[in-house]
């Protein structure tokens, strides 16, 4: 399929914390590679991203930070931004989706299906908390997994078994602010249904252009289709995001996973003002025709652009009242997960290396051409910090960087650093000229099918050649014994270290610009186009520029210290949560009420993963029924007979069918759990206050 325009996407990014080398690598790096080899080929090709702003995550961090959600996406907006831009990703517009243009062209995608009568509009029952007095979609609610048991689970979905959750079969489930169990309660909402969808999106998945597609996505995709799809929610109940566009709605906001991936559109028209064409996304969006749309996503995205999305535009393109008909993706490479030595990366236990910090310490390239090369494309893959040194002295420093060094320092030397003249080629030498014809479509070859690794490996393996033919030849030899076949070996050596400059743009552009002034040549990308003979770009004759170190060796100290700050620091300011505290005065502190209680029975809550019932003594304050989340960590036997701390004064709630009237003290480290006990060399009696 060869589209003359390219419109390509990557996943925006929740404008609700720092970027990772993860993220970096699953759907920026391949997308900005893929936008750049467009661009040197000639192709009418733009590239589009923007900040995610709405959701629960970052309303979540809102109400943790004590903010408004708008103070925390114009923070991260402005990170996020910078460190994609200190990367080299190339992002023609990076817009966001809390601007008006996005809520519009949302409202209007909204409306066109809702026109249609599409949308399923059901009053269902959802989670409620009622000391907060709100709903609590998504994130807003936690408990065990429903599908796998994994406690921990957030209400949108389970991250160890990647299903989506149902906040109501949800097992044990608790109020993400202030911890109460919470209570179903009835609430309307829109559903896309994407049954309706099914049989337009088998026919979809079943045209040859597919064969295109990478397997983890179709495998993917055949996996919910066998399976049915369902009716999704596209509404929720919050204050932050797009409201819903029909009256008598307040308080709703369209679901953020319908409003993001129009954020793609909105970008676009964005852009399209910025350039004083404000109708020219259409000539990218609408041109069903001419346009190849490319969605560069991590695994987890995958179900709403393979399929949500999908259909979201085959809806509005349904509507006979439609002003214009999308396009359609054309494809979703989606990559697999990057982890980090071994692990996976953790933002929540800062267990990554984050971005912004990297680009303090060392280049962009080195560690765009370490993750192509090492890209999740099929499976999982691991960054390594010791082995980015290794493949950046060794590869770069040594191969890449050795070649184009000893190449223009010996033209510089012995030929007044212009390009010598070539004579007859020797067997040798025409493997050169091969070499020099094959390695931009070789390159390119890959980049154009999404095999990010086989680029770097098909760029390495042309660098060692290079490297080998400049041993082989022995200049330094022939400059003694053979001016002229010197002269010629030199001249294939600059060509070849033009062809390594332009094949390396895509993947480390700030090197190949680097090169390009040391080969006396624009550093503009734009004189530099891919389908030329790489074997006389250079005329004989051509002067060179200053030649310059182009990979330098990264030393193991500052290895060192990327990887003492794992887990430890965090770009773009630390979360309060973790090092920060709110003071309150000793009055504030005076109200909680904390006694000693003799436990008197205890039980397990039957049903309950987590809960043990306890009656406890309080001396004079009477006896108390307490529901305490410790199963799993103390048997009920082991607790009748000992003193506990307990807060006495919370207003009771239910949980579980029990009235609670307290909350047991413990201190919680990851899996484990301790409970607060008292110094057993005093004896206190039960009800005494703790202050
Ligand atoms: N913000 C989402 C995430 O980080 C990705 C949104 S992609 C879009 O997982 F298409 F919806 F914008
Ligand atoms: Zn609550």
């Amino acid at each position: 399929m060869d589209k003359r325009k390219v419109l390509v996407t990557s996943a925006l990014p929740y404008a609700n914390g720092p970027i990772h080398l993860g993220h970096l690598a699953g759907a920026y790096l391949p997308a900005d590679i893929f936008a750049r080899y467009c661009r040197l080929l000639g192709r009418d090709v733009i590239y589009i991203c923007g900040t995610d702003e709405h959701g629960v995550p970052i309303t979540l961090t809102a109400d943790r930070e004590g903010v408004s959600p708008q103070e925390v996406v114009d923070r991260w907006f402005v990170h996020i931004r910078d460190s994609f831009a200190g990367a080299g990703i190339s992002f023609d517009h990076f817009s966001r989706t809390s601007l008006p243009v996005h809520h519009r062209t949302s409202q209007d995608f909204f409306l066109k299906i809702h026109e249609q009568g599409l949308l399923v509009k059901k009053t269902e029952r959802q989670l409620y908390c009622a000391r907060c007095a709100r709903f609590l979609p998504d994130r807003y609610v936690e408990g065990t997994c429903h599908n796998c048991r994994t406690e921990g689970a957030k209400g949108d979905q389970c991250e160890s078994c990647g299903k989506p959750i149902d906040p109501l079969l949800l097992i044990d489930p608790l109020c993400k602010l202030c911890g109460s169990v919470p209570e179903a309660r009835e609430t309307e909402h829109w559903y896309m249904p994407l049954d309706r969808f099914q049989p337009w999106l088998e026919e979809w998945f079943s045209r040859p252009d597919k064969q295109g597609w990478k397997e983890n996505v179709l495998s993917f995709c055949r996996g919910y289709l066998a399976e049915g799809l369902k009716e999704r929610a596209v509404t929720r109940d919050l204050d932050w995001g797009v409201p819903v566009p029909l009256s008598g709605t307040a308080g709703k906001v369209l679901y953020v996973w319908f409003d993001a991936p129009i954020g793609y559109i909105s970008s676009t028209k964005e852009w399209a003002e910025q350039q004083g064409a404000p109708e020219r996304w259409k000539d990218y969006w609408c041109d069903t025709e001419n346009t190849r749309l490319v969605h560069f996503i991590g695994k987890d995205n995958i179900f709403f652009h393979a399929l949500m999305f999908p259909a979201m535009l085959k809806a509005y393109n349904d509507n006979p009242s439609a002003e214009v008909q999308w396009v359609l993706p054309d494809n979703v490479p989606a990559n697999e997960y990057l982890n980090l030595e071994g692990l996976k990366f953790s933002t929540s236990r800062n267990f990554a290396v984050w971005l912004a910090d990297y680009l303090e310490r060392f280049e962009p390239d080195p560690l765009r051409y370490y993750l192509c090369s090492n890209m999740p494309e099929t499976r999982d893959t691991d960054f390594n910090l010791k082995e980015f040194q290794a493949h950046n002295n060794n590869e770069l420093a040594d191969t890449v960087g050795n070649f184009i060094n000893r190449t223009l320092t010996f033209v510089e030397r012995y030929f007044d650093g212009r390009v010598p003249e070539r004579g007859v080629p020797d067997d040798l030498d025409r493997e050169m000229l091969e070499r020099l014809a094959a390695a931009g479509p070789a390159v390119g070859g890959c980049i154009d099918t999404f095999r990010f690794r086989a680029a770097a490996d098909t760029f390495g393996e042309f660098a060692r050649f290079c490297n080998k033919y400049f041993n082989d030849k022995a200049p330094w030899q022939s400059r003694k014994d053979d001016p002229a076949a010197c002269a010629s070996t030199l001249n294939l050596c600059v060509q070849a270290c033009y062809a390594l400059s332009v094949a390396m743009w895509p993947v480390m552009p700030f090197s190949a610009e680097k090169l390009w002034a040391q080969l006396g040549v624009p550093e503009d990308w734009r004189s530099h186009p891919w389908d030329q003979d790489f074997s006389a770009a250079l005329p004989a004759g051509h002067s060179l520029g200053k030649v310059e170190v182009l990979f330098p060796k990264v030393e193991d100290s500052l290895i060192e210290a990327q990887s003492a700050s794992l887990g430890k620091s965090r770009a773009g300011g630390t979360r309060r949560e973790e090092t920060q505290m709110e003071t309150i005065d000793i009055g504030q502190f005076g109200k909680v009420d904390i006694r000693v209680a003799l436990v008197r029975a205890a039980e397990e809550v039957p049903r309950s993963r987590s809960l043990i019932r306890l009656e406890l003594d309080l001396g004079e304050l009477g006896s108390r029924t307490v529901a305490a989340g410790i199963k799993g960590h103390y048997e009920p036997a082991e607790l009748v007979g000992r003193k506990v701390l307990v807060a006495a004064n919370l207003e009771p709630r239910k949980v579980m069918g029990i009235e609670s009237q307290g909350m047991v003290l413990a201190a919680v480290h990851g899996e484990s759990l301790s409970l607060c006990t008292l110094d057993s060399k005093f004896d206190l009696p039960p009800g005494t206050r703790i202050s």
